[in-house]
């Protein structure tokens, strides 16, 4: 039955993977201005490759699919949508920008909230005349004030000038707007876009773990995605095209069978097999044949695949982005992480403490989509909340200029350059972050093995 409430706001948030497509629709509730989740849905993806739109009209069709499940058990039409988005195209850089904020003969006075979101305005402008790809994420990391010490709030200090650095996430334009473009031909009304590393770390992080540093692995289908949390903000993400369709594929080749049987064998075997059952047979009939083989044989394509993510693209990666002493917790999820014996297997691979998660909001999720490949649906949700209670800390510079949402209170979210508004002078600087270096590194080896 329909809800009969006057004027309910719904928002949704749209997963697109590379094997599932999946939707959470909420509706705000008007006293505690929290989003309510209403359903939650998800369906086999197609026409989706390493996070990247391969086919569009596939693509659409399944978006259409999963949205009508979604308003059939809801009651609700689906239009505003924030899409989690996961192409493997992404770069982070950091960019500083120091601007005068007190007039010029004016007394010197503390540093206010407008003039923290001015240098931001400001700084993001540069970075769009700079970079002409499509900036997904802006978070500042620092300010400083008259070119004193860096501090994350400024408010209250006394000068002249002010300087953030922010964290720039950059994917190409193109790659964007085909995914806006098949979302909105299925019919919705794109109003915000997260990347799969950010909206998946918030479905699967605790506030502590963010507070004193974490990182959040998504092993997805044709993804590997990374986001790092340190003093409760995203000091960088990254992502690295692979995931579990590389062991099914090799399963397939490797043993000439079919992607099916091979996704189901690979689901077979733990990754901590008790040694007296390496011998087990696993069967299963292939044209009308039966075929056999042994769960040593599948765990010897299924094990070298999972120890090549982790050995030696996500753990350098943290070792990359963190010293040796800071406190961290590593906690994954993605579809990959329901591996049997993946749990054991992570805690002989790191030495710091490592968790696999289910979303940080299962128990207001429906059972068939608790499970840990959903931390990145799930989190949509959480995004949608922190974007409200923090507006200045999730900044989505390109989106405005992409996008038309009427309704959407695109003042306060969404920050865009004022052309005509360029006479205050600033210093630049803008250099790709250590780890973005690293990574770059890092997907070359990866192109040169998968
Ligand atoms: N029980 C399991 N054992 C092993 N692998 C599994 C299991 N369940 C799911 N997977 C694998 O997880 C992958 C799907 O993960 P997930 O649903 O997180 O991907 P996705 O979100 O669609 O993709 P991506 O985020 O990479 O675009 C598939 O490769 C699937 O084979
Ligand atoms: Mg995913």
């Amino acid at each position: 039955m329909r809800h009969e409430k006057e004027d309910p706001v719904v928002l949704s948030g749209l997963d697109i993977g590379t094997r599932k497509v999946s939707i959470v629709v909420t509706e705000k509730d008007h006293v505690s201005s929290d989003f309510q989740i209403i359903a939650m849905e998800s369906i086999r993806s197609r026409g989706i490759g390493r996070g990247e739109i391969v086919d569009k009209d596939l693509a659409v069709e399944s978006i259409r699919k999963v949205i009508e499940i979604a308003e059939n058990n809801s009651d609700f039409h689906v239009s505003d949508a924030i899409l989690s988005i996961g192409p493997s195209a992404v770069e982070t850089f950091t960019t500083e920008h120091t601007f005068r904020y007190r007039e010029e003969g004016a007394p010197e006075r503390p540093v206010t909230s407008a003039d923290m979101r001015e240098v931001i305005r400001k700084t993001i402008g540069r970075a769009k005349e700079a970079n002409e790809d499509f900036l997904i994420h802006a978070f500042p990391m620092a300010y400083s004030v008259d070119s004193g010490s860096e501090v994350r709030d400024p408010r209250g200090f006394k000068g002249s000038e002010i300087s953030v650095r922010l964290l720039l996430v950059a994917l190409p334009v193109q790659t964007v707007q085909d995914i806006i473009h098949c979302a909105e031909k299925a019919g919705l009304n794109i109003v915000g876009i997260v990347h799969k590393s950010l909206s998946s770390a918030l479905g699967s992080l605790t506030d502590d773990e963010m507070k004193h540093g974490a990182v959040a692995v998504d092993i997805g289908a044709g993804t590997t995605s990374l986001a790092f949390f340190r003093d409760g903000s995203v000091q960088d993400i990254a992502i690295f095209p692979a995931g579990g369709n590389q062991i099914t594929n090799d399963i397939a080749e490797l043993m000439e069978i079919p992607c099916s049987n091979a996704e189901h064998l690979k689901r077979e075997v733990s990754l901590n097999e008790d040694p007296d059952d390496l011998g087990d047979e696993l069967e299963f009939q292939m044209d009308g044949e039966p075929f056999v083989t042994t769960v040593q044989d599948v765990l010897d394509i299924v094990l070298p695949r999972i120890e090549e993510i982790i050995l030696r693209f996500v753990k350098p990666a943290i070792e990359g982005n963190y010293s040796r002493n800071d406190r961290r917790i590593v906690v994954f999820s993605g579809g990959v992480s329901r591996t049997p014996g993946f749990e054991d297997f992570l805690h002989d691979c790191f030495d710091e403490p490592v968790r696999v998660a289910e979303p940080v909001n299962a128990q207001s999720l429906p059972p068939h989509v608790r499970g840990k490949e959903f931390t990145s649906t799930a989190g949509i949700v959480q995004y949608i909340m922190e974007k409200e209670n923090h507006p200045d800390l999730y900044i989505q510079p390109s989106l405005g200029e992409k996008i038309n949402a009427p309704g959407y209170d695109a003042g306060q979210n969404i920050l865009i350059l004022d052309p005509g508004k360029r006479s205050v002078p600033g210093s630049r600087k803008r250099g790709k972050s250590f780890i973005g270096r690293f990574f770059d590194a890092l997907k070359n080896a990866f192109r040169e093995l998968f």
